[in-house]
């Protein structure tokens, strides 16, 4: 393992004698089947892919990849992004391994702080722009096209090609397409790359269907699901903080083709999965990937009907991208002790002793 998601899906991307086979360690991400939350939502079988464990952190490097390996391929010798925070580490981590000057829009004070760090750590160029994503990725594009340098967005082809190979992995695992796929949607790439993916495998008779697409967005940044773009939008998911998704109308066409949905799952909603996941599952994912599972939630509490259907919800990120919103939200007492062993001794007691947890294995 660890061979990359160039080498390992070659044979479905745009890879020919000219492309460098880069890699650092993308892809082959786990699909982790919940002890709890299984039964709890009452999935015949559930899924979590984890894809903040990717190099660095989220999904985005299975795109990145390509679309580095491509621009190395024609000569090109800087790449730029707008980004939210993913997009902008994942280029800069790809830029520093291939030697590439990389410049990143990001919109101010919008972007987590595990990003930022991860940004500055890279040592891309930052620009830090007075405006929200979209205006970010409109000023990209304008200016991507004007020089010599690639755009790495999911604008780019490339992007979406590397993406799909989460899709190939998820059967390539479970011998089969799942019945539903969950997963957040921001700028729309990812549900389009998965949908692709999903589409192909089918095509030549890998899988004997494809997945039902439900796509989550938040509420107060949910334009796919008004059908109107939003100005200012908001939720405390800073990843999929976007008012007017780039791939909105490849989105549609997931969700039709597909016989899915894209649905709007609260602030509180998505909150409420995040401390799910990680109290419940030892998983700790971004706020933005528990849009996935609060959207599993909603549709369950609503009354559909998952018992004899086979889930997997995408973790797109790691909830270490966002420190600060995981400890705003932690409601967790520590115990702050001098160093003395009959103190800790005696909270130790009175810990073990008020404990309400019952093991999973007995
Ligand atoms: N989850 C995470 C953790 C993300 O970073 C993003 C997008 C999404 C979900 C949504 O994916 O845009 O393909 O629909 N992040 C982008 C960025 C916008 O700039 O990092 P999408």
């Amino acid at each position: 393992m660890g061979e990359g998601v160039l080498k390992r899906y070659a044979d479905f991307l745009d890879i020919n004698s000219s492309t460098p086979v880069i890699t650092m360690g993308e892809g082959g991400t786990p699909l982790v089947r919940p002890r709890s939350l299984e039964k709890k939502i009452g999935c015949g079988e559930l899924y979590f892919k984890l894809e903040g464990c990717n190099p660095t952190g989220s999904f985005k490097d299975r795109g990145m990849v390509l679309a580095v390996a491509k621009a190395l391929e024609m000569g090109s010798t800087a790449i730029m992004c707008a980004s939210t925070g993913n997009t902008s580490a994942s280029a800069a981590a790809y830029g520093a391994y291939c030697g590439l000057t990389t410049v990143v829009l990001i919109p101010k004070g919008e972007v987590a702080k595990g990003k930022m760090a991860q940004a500055m750590s890279y040592s891309p160029k930052i620009m830090a722009i007075e405006g929200n994503f979209d205006d970010a990725l409109k000023m990209a594009r304008l200016l991507a096209g004007k020089h010599s340098v690639t755009l790495v967005n999911s604008v780019n082809p490339y992007r979406l090609e590397g993406q799909k190979t989460a899709a190939f992995e998820i059967v390539d695992e479970l011998g089969d397409a799942p019945d539903y796929l969950f997963i957040p949607v921001g700028n729309a790439g990812n549900i389009s790359a998965y949908w692709k993916g999903f589409s192909e495998y089918h095509s030549l008779t890998l899988t004997s269907g494809t997945p039902k697409m439900m796509g989550f967005q938040a509420e107060g940044a949910a334009p796919i699901v008004t059908g109107i773009p939003v100005d200012n939008p908001s939720t405390v998911a800073s990843a999929i903080r976007i008012g007017n998704p780039a791939s909105w109308e490849k989105a549609l066409i997931a969700r039709d083709q597909s016989g899915g949905i894209i649905g709007m799952v609260s602030d509180e909603e998505i909150l409420s999965s995040y401390k799910l996941l990680s109290q419940e599952e030892g998983i700790f994912g971004e706020p933005a990937s528990a849009a996935s599972v609060a959207g599993l939630v909603r549709m369950a509490h609503n009354g559909m009907v998952f018992a004899d259907k086979r889930v997997v919800c995408i973790i797109t990120g790691s909830g270490l991208k966002d420190p600060d919103l995981a400890v705003d939200q932690s409601t967790q007492d520590i115990y702050h002790m001098p160093l003395d062993a009959s103190a800790i001794e005696k909270t130790l007691n009175d810990i073990l002793k008020s404990s309400d947890k019952v093991s999973r294995w007995i």
